[in-house]
């Protein structure tokens, strides 16, 4: 078990007032909690490719990074580009999954820091998946006034990727996703650190209806699909309800090539 060593220390008041009134903290950088997530992990992660021999599952996540990285750069690049959602139909697809694996590729970019916000409150996993301790987060930061973002953030021993838990889901969750906090807090993530890279892993689509407000939020669309799970009819339906003024990228998940071979499908 990982242990998450607290290091809420040095908080000054520097006197002054934020926008909502309250005492503005100056933060040293050794105010965030930090997390050791086990080597395991990642050990696991690459014994769980399916059907492929020759490229690691690292391989397969640095082409999904290249392509989101190339849409935040550009003439038609938007402002809230960097915020990545990641979400798919149904359950079970490989939401959580993939937004941890792309969280940690794009951690490894050299000019990039990653924030992992898990916003899939009501079936939170990002902690449980790191076998991390969890802890208030979003939704607290959301409801209350009285912290500062940087003390619910977790700081890991991956350089560059941080991750902000979801906390504790209320009966008002989408209320409070929609709320002016969230969408000051998304404009601070998208615009005051460019080259920062924000992924949130979100609620399916046909499940929730906190994806289409969160939806609003981001640049970039990650849509898991799982092979051999989703019909046209759902994917039809999940799209009706996807906002196409953002970038929507699709990735099919739990592919394996032995099944394409038996099944005797080939082509796109
Ligand atoms: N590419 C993959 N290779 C191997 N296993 C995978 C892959 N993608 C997902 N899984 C496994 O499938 C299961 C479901 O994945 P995950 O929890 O990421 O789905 P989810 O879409 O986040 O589900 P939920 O909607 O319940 O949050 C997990 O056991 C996960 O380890
Ligand atoms: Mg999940």
């Amino acid at each position: 078990m990982n242990t998450i060593v607290r290091a809420m220390e040095d908080i000054e008041s520097d006197g002054k007032l934020d926008g909502e009134g309250h005492r503005k903290r100056k933060l040293s950088s050794r105010t965030l909690n930090h997390v050791e997530i086990s080597n395991e992990y990642f050990k696991e992660i690459d014994s769980c490719r399916i059907g492929e021999k020759k490229s690691s599952l690292l391989e397969d996540y640095r082409q999904i990074k290249r392509e989101l990285l190339k849409n935040m750069i550009g003439l038609d690049c938007a402002s809230n580009d960097n915020l990545i959602l990641v979400t798919s139909c149904l359950a079970g697809e490989g939401k959580t999954f993939t937004a941890i694996n792309l969280a940690v590729c794009m951690a490894l970019e050299l000019d990039k820091t990653v924030l992992l916000v898990d916003a899939d409150v009501v079936a939170s996993s990002i902690c449980k998946y790191l076998a991390i301790e969890s802890s208030p987060g979003l939704i607290e930061y959301l409801k209350n006034n009285d912290r500062h973002l940087s003390e619910y953030l977790l700081k890991t021993n991956i350089e560059n990727l941080t991750i902000l838990p979801a906390g504790k889901p209320e009966v008002r969750t989408p209320e409070i996703l929609s709320g002016d906090k969230m969408q000051r807090l998304a404009k601070e993530l998208a615009e005051r650190y460019p080259n920062r890279i924000v992924i949130f892993d979100a609620p399916p689509v046909l499940a929730a209806s906190e994806t289409n407000i969160l939806m609003q939020y981001a640049g970039q669309v990650l849509f898991v699909v799982e092979a051999g799970k989703i019909n046209a009819k759902l994917l039809k339906e999940a799209m009706s309800k996807m906002d196409v003024s953002k970038k929507i990228g699709m990735v099919l998940n739990k592919f394996s090539i032995e099944k394409k071979i038996k099944n005797k499908y080939y082509g796109y």
